[in-house]
């Protein structure tokens, strides 16, 4: 037992004492599975009339039990929106809830003022409307709130939705046809107490991110998907809070990846298993030719955030065990798709040059800024402590952590106490170039912008979009309760 197992051990069960985290699990092993729904998909343009409206809804994730929601002009989340390179996007985003919102572009190259952080809150009845020059290659991004203090309720309520930019200089031999060979799937653990969608932050979750039970894709529980016989490509979104997937398929099939956060890889990768952290995106591409139905599936580690199974043992009831969480269903129909047969070995995707860094950052993400022992005291004890940060110091609106030149590569390096986080950047890609305290080839991994931090991690990256002091870019934890208690940081780039 490490140090991080012993300390998280003690840290559930004395959460276990305090809080009755445990009181529902799912209702559902027979019920019908619902057909995976495919968000609608919106061609954004530089025309007038596109339009996103939040709003409250409700919905019945359970037949015949309403939970209270919010979505994109929708009961929940939003429609898909699609961005083409080289072209303007104007949106109007209509705030029809009664608290202030943001929409922040997740992974978008685009000026701070544009970015959606969270000093471009605007309140209720209040429209914000920017034109955003899409400058990025072709990739799988999301939208959603980032109201500073309240991002976690606002995306676990369903503000929240994907974003396909395409490049149409670049002829991709990977299936294309938004829901029939390209299949957006949003994941997202979610609590239900009798059936209603439940936000219930137990002091387990308030140190280590909430962990719901059952899994929505697309906004419903194991749905089934049907695909045509071939090759399709998943874009996988981890919307989730802070549970971390490890996707795999319930046969055991090897598939490909061929995007992460940021756009194509160089070539496909073979896998058959995908590590997912919140904030993060892959899109890979599965060989349905041999009309075989399989399922979607994923190690429950619910506590593998920390290093290990401890607490997704006990959450799951096992010895230390990890569960499979199903996921999705998968049939395959009667069609045949596009594309069959291998891949390309290579893929119309170059990673940028970034050069030799001008300068070296440090971070370290604090799950506390006081001595680890009093901070989980206060966890356990629920007292509401400024207990997550990054180098010390908790998140400050009204403080720049500092500035980045214009146009000049960085190499951060990035470390996290007590437990992982997914660190996440705006403004810009990066490279991986070190993880868990091991060199790794950044072609292998791509261009991202979250990246999943245990042990050692360096990144290489470079601003070329400017953020004022009015609305500088963001650093932070993309496990929305740690982002929400202060594990982030702003700065300008000029
Ligand atoms: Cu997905 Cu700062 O955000
Ligand atoms: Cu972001
Ligand atoms: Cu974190």
């Amino acid at each position: 037992m490490n140090r991080r197992h012993f300390l998280m051990a003690g840290a559930a069960a004395g959460a276990a004492l305090a809080a009755p985290m445990l009181v529902t699990r799912r209702a559902v092993a027979a019920e019908p599975r619902a057909p995976l729904p495919i968000p609608p998909l919106i061609d954004v343009d530089d025309g007038a009339g596109n339009t996103l409206t939040a709003r409250a809804g409700t919905r019945e994730f359970f037949p015949g039990v309403s939970s209270r929601t919010l979505g994109f002009s929708q009961d929940y989340l939003g429609p898909t929106l699609r961005f083409v390179k080289g072209r303007t996007a104007k949106i109007a985003v209509e705030n029809g809830v009664d608290a202030p919102i943001t929409a922040h572009w997740h992974g978008m190259h685009l000026p701070g003022h544009l970015d959606g952080g969270p000093q471009l809150a605007f309140g209720p009845g209040e429209t914000w409307a920017p034109e955003l020059p899409i400058d990025h290659p072709a990739a799988t991004l999301w939208y959603h709130s980032h109201v500073h203090g309240e991002t976690a309720t606002q995306v676990y309520r369903g503000l929240a939705g994907m974003i396909l930019l395409d490049d149409p200089e670049i002829d991709v031999p990977l299936p294309r046809t938004y829901g029939e060979d390209d299949i957006p799937l949003i994941f997202q653990d979610r609590l239900f107490q009798r059936g209603v969608m439940t936000y219930d932050l137990g002091h387990m979750d308030q140190m280590a991110g909430f962990q719901g039970s059952d899994i929505l894709v697309n906004g419903t529980l194991r749905p089934a998907l049907t695909v045509p016989a071939g090759l399709v490509r998943l874009r996988l979104l981890n919307a989730s809070n802070a549970r971390t997937y490890e996707f795999g398929f319930s046969d055991g099939r090897a598939f490909q990846q061929v995007a992460s956060d940021g756009g194509l890889l160089p070539a496909p990768q073979t896998m058959t298993g995908l590590h997912l952290s919140p904030g993060e995106r892959a899109e890979i591409v599965v060989d349905f030719s041999d009309r075989r139905a399989v399922r979607l599936v994923s190690a429950d580690i619910a506590g593998g955030m920390m290093g290990g199974g401890s607490m997704g043992g006990m959450m799951g009831g096992g010895n230390g065990t990890v569960d499979t969480l199903d996921i999705l269903s998968i049939e395959v129909s009667q069609r045949t798709a596009r594309l069959s047969g291998p891949l390309p070995a290579r893929l119309p995707a170059t990673l940028p040059d970034l050069g030799a860094p001008v300068r070296t950052r440090d971070f370290t993400l604090n799950v506390h800024s006081g001595g680890m022992m009093g901070s989980m005291l206060n966890n356990l004890i629920g007292r509401d402590g400024q207990t997550m940060g990054i180098n010390g110091s908790s998140y400050d609106m009204g403080r720049v952590d500092f500035h980045a030149p214009l146009g000049e590569t960085e190499r951060w390096r990035i470390n996290a106490d007590m437990m992982a986080h997914p660190f996440h950047v705006h403004g810009a890609s990066f490279l991986v170039t070190r993880m868990g305290g091991q060199a790794v080839d950044p072609q292998t991994i791509g261009l991202k912008d979250v990246v999943h931090v245990d042990g050692q991690t360096e990144i290489l990256v470079r601003f070329d979009k400017p953020a004022m002091p009015e609305a500088p870019f963001m650093y932070h934890c993309h496990i929305l309760e740690h982002e929400d208690r202060g594990m982030m940081g702003q700065f300008t780039v000029g």
